[in-house]
């Protein structure tokens, strides 16, 4: 199966593997008070170059529902994109952790808020970078949301792929375009399982922290996840791993008729359904996408994806078209 179903059906980077059986000799202190931890937490603040606080979690569901719980009132109002995964795909873990907070959903061409179209009366603001729609924000178009002066909460489960596609700082895309929380994806670019909550303001981490505990997202063995996230932080694992799914993006976008513009390492494109099955009788494996419309379809590519395997699609498309 040659598969573009999506970047979580890959498995994970030798560096992580390698970086969890060597975390694994000997005793450490336990939930967090290990070297490996205090480790990555310099890490990020060399990274982000500001002194964030950070906490490792094995979802990114989880560190999204945490994020927003410390930037909302269970009474209060998160906007987020229509289609943001917040929304469509977390079966209300965010409203979970609030407590009932309401997710106000905003449309916005290509997967982006767009600050003219938000209200001002809500209590924080949710975007995902890369978007659900493969698209990036640029550090502008971020800025001009943050205007409003409401807290924001950046879903960075795709962070690596937009930073890339960028050539930006971790920092010009993060809290010096305004965000205050971003949920590092490790998990879809080369870790096991591991995001980091990346917290940019002293008294949101003061609000994550016991709700991270509680939640039951505070491992004993906190080492393990934070070994992964040392390893994707080290020799550029994250960047290489990044721009590799993002290159073979390019390829598939160059040779087919993309529906939104490709700026990640997610492709969109329509196949009519004779194409569709043809294409997965041949052992090529992708999500139906109706949200974009009929007959759309979503190819991802991921540290595992060839430009062969991109190139056996583009010639069976060619072939079937
Ligand atoms: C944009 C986005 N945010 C968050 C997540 C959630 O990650 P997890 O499956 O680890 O909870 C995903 C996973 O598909 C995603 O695509």
């Amino acid at each position: 199966v040659i598969d573009f179903r999506s970047d979580n059906t890959h498995g994970a980077s030798p560096e992580i593997l390698e970086a969890l059986t060597r975390a694994a000799a000997g005793t450490m202190t336990s939930y967090g008070g290990d070297e490996i931890t205090a480790r990555v937490r310099e890490r990020c603040r060399e990274l982000f170059e500001h002194d964030v606080e950070v906490f490792p979690v094995l979802t990114g569901t989880a560190g999204n529902a945490l994020a927003l719980a410390s930037m909302t009132p269970p009474w209060g109002t998160v906007l987020c994109h229509e289609d943001a995964h917040i929304q469509r795909d977390e079966l209300g873990a965010p409203e979970f952790y609030t407590h009932g907070a309401k997710l106000l959903t905003i449309a916005g061409e290509d997967g982006k808020l767009r600050a003219e179209d938000l209200p001002r009366d809500a209590s924080c603001i949710s975007v995902t970078q890369a978007t659900e729609a493969g698209t990036v924000y640029t550090p502008d178009e971020l800025r001009a949301i943050a205007a409003l002066g409401l807290p924001m909460h950046m879903d960075g489960a795709r962070f690596a792929n937009a930073l890339v596609g960028l050539e930006c700082s971790a920092a010009d895309l993060t809290w010096r375009a305004g965000v205050d929380v971003l949920v590092f994806g490790g998990t879809k670019n080369g870790a096991m399982a591991a995001e980091l909550i990346v917290v940019f303001r002293k008294e949101l981490a003061d609000a994550i922290a016991p709700r991270w505990h509680r939640g039951g997202h505070r491992l004993s063995k906190m080492r393990f996840l934070s070994a992964q996230f040392e390893a994707y932080l080290t020799d550029d694992l994250w960047l290489r791993n990044a721009r590799r799914a993002n290159a073979v993006a390019q390829r598939l976008a160059r040779g087919l008729d993309v529906i939104r513009p490709v700026q990640a390492n997610v492709v969109f494109v329509r196949f009519e359904p004779r194409v569709s099955s043809a294409l997965r009788a041949e052992g090529f494996a992708f999500h139906e996408w109706p949200i974009f419309g009929p007959d759309a379809v979503r190819l991802v590519c991921a540290f595992g994806t060839s430009d062969a395997d991109a190139d056996a699609l583009l010639a069976a498309v060619k072939r079937l078209t």
